[in-house]
């Protein structure tokens, strides 16, 4: 119990934060436009709460707690629309009015006593107001009530804004109110406020420290990092959105938001074991100093191999040695195999390589076959620019998967095409197993897949054969599109005979609706 108080603590706290600054924020803006903005801020002053970020789970908590801050803050907004329908509606005014309020528990700060009454306690909420704010006065008998629960735990405070303007500047100033600002735009990071001095002395500030200053704390590697840009929302913002990812993310199920949920599209990827990462990952995780804001650098420990799978199945690498690939996560977004040395200097030039989009595609590819002259030709890969684009042959390519039934149906079809095919030097007839090979020119959008290149046209998208997949109608489809005239080489008997051969022998058996049915990639 003793050790969840904590943790609980900081949520209230930092709910709160949002929902005063935002009940003041509109009281203030439709009222008193010289005061532009508020805050309460929560201060907490011992030592251990910087330790705290060394607490997996304290972190995980404050993780969600930036959720719980939007949800609260969007709650009070809606409150504040339902506040605003009644006084519209004039119904006399009752808010406040006669209602004996009992906060004697809740503390009245004044510029003097302020610095000490936060030294002395734990854990200080105070709340800027002012008396004739009608959201202040609706808060009033819900802190008073707080500050009754939280006795002993929390100190509630408050400040009367009018009075104390140097107090509240200090909090509201523009600083506080571009902080505050940068603050709601991101729901993963916690934001505090303070101006208590042995906070600072906490963190590892190299020179004098000059308020305003501010620093983003996390538990992964660098821990701290200052912020030297200029008091405004966006640089705030920025250095926030550059800082607040570990260097290197551990790939698992529950990491695996922080890499595909990000703006940022540019991976690198590092497989290795756990026990060859102890030489690669502290190369890898200097170089991904350079790429903060701009490049995700992931870890995948090719042991967990149900984790490690589908990620190499992806790549199309083994995973038997360590490897390092890039990653453009768009749709059909090309990978990079980083080759040769694995060092700093290798992986920093493989990461600008990647954001200049100056690296050459690494293509999933099986093995170039050896041999490859029958009726029909093995594209892989690797041999995909030679075969498939080049300009001077006409090519019909199946890409097919070994498993998919609908494929398995087509291929003695495919082959008899094939074989009366043969001899057209022109003409190219070629499969593609689509689950170990790929290009970027040839998107399969199911299994199997029928797409002509015509010779002299190979920069434009292939054409779909969307036809019955029988010979004949394959056979049609051809002649149709070929961009070079051929006519059917003499067959043994008469040539003519061959092709009705072709188109007769009831291969539409095969047919098994209007569209041709695939299977699922
Ligand atoms: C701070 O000073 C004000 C004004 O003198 C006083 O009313 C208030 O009670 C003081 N608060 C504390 C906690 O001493
Ligand atoms: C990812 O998960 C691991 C293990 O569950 C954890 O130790 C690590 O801190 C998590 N976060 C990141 C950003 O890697
Ligand atoms: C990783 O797998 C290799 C080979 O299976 C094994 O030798 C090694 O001990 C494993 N390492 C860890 C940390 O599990
Ligand atoms: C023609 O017949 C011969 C022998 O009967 C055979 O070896 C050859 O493969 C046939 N050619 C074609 C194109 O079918």
């Amino acid at each position: 119990m003793a050790k969840a108080l904590r943790p609980s603590l900081l949520l209230l706290a930092s709910i709160s934060l949002l929902l005063l600054s935002c009940h003041f924020r509109h009281c203030c803006a439709s009222e008193d436009p010289k005061i532009s903005s508020s805050d309460a801020a929560a201060v907490q002053v011992e030592e251990d709460e910087l330790d705290e970020f060394e607490d997996d789970d304290s972190t995980d908590e404050l993780h969600q707690h930036g959720k719980q801050d939007h949800e609260a803050e969007e709650e009070a907004e809606e409150e504040e629309d339902d506040d605003d329908v009644d006084s519209d509606q004039g119904w006399g005014n009752n808010e406040g009015d006669g209602v004996a309020i009992d906060d004697k528990e809740v503390v009245v700060l004044t510029g003097k006593n302020f610095s000490e009454v936060l030294l002395a306690n734990h854990f200080v909420m105070v709340e800027f107001y002012a008396p004739w704010c009608g959201h202040c006065q609706a808060l009033a008998p819900e802190y008073a009530r707080a500050s009754v629960d939280l006795k002993g735990e929390v100190l509630l405070a408050k400040v009367d804004a009018t009075l104390e303007h140097q107090l509240a500047q200090h909090y509201e100033g523009a600083e506080a109110e571009e902080f505050t600002s940068a603050a709601r735009q991101d729901d993963h990071v916690l934001f505090y406020q303070t101006n208590d001095l042995k906070v600072a002395q906490l963190l590892p500030f190299k020179k004098e420290l000059i308020a305003p200053a501010l620093v983003l704390l996390k538990k992964q590697s660098e821990r701290v990092s200052h912020f030297d840009g200029k008091f405004e929302r966006s640089a705030i913002a920025e250095f926030v959105f550059k800082n607040k990812l570990p260097l290197v993310i551990f790939f698992n199920r529950e990491n695996a938001s922080l890499i595909f949920e990000s703006s940022i599209k540019k991976q690198v990827l590092l497989f290795a074991s756990p026990d060859e990462a102890t030489s690669i990952y502290p190369l890898f995780e200097e170089a991904s100093k350079s790429f903060k804001g701009k490049v995700i650098f992931v870890y995948v420990d090719t042991n967990d191999t149900d984790l490690a799978f589908p990620v190499l199945q992806f790549f199309g690498i083994s995973g038997e040695k360590p490897t390092i690939m890039g990653f453009t996560a768009v749709e059909n977004g090309n990978k990079y195999l980083l080759e040769g040395d694995l060092s700093v200097d290798s992986i920093k030039k493989f990461g600008e390589g990647s954001l200049s989009d100056t690296l050459k595609p690494f293509l999933k590819s099986d093995p170039i076959p050896k041999k490859n002259d029958g009726d029909v030709k093995i594209v892989v890969g690797n041999n995909f620019e030679d075969i498939v684009l080049d300009e001077s042959k006409d090519v019909l390519l199946e890409i097919y998967a070994p498993w998919c039934g609908h494929c398995q149906a087509l291929e003695p079809i495919y082959n008899k095409l094939g074989k009366r095919l043969r001899g057209i030097e022109s003409l190219v007839i070629a499969k593609m197993d689509g689950t170990s090979n790929e290009h970027t020119r040839a998107k399969a959008d199911g299994f199997p897949t029928l797409l002509f290149y015509p010779a002299g046209k190979k920069s434009f998208d292939p054409i779909t054969a969307d036809v019955d997949r029988t010979a004949k109608a394959l056979y049609q489809f051809i002649k149709k599109h070929a961009s070079i005239p051929f006519t059917l080489p003499k067959g043994n008997e008469s040539g003519k005979a061959n092709v009705d051969d072709v188109s007769t022998q009831k291969l539409d058996i095969e047919k098994v609706s209007e569209e041709a049915p695939k299977d699922e990639l």
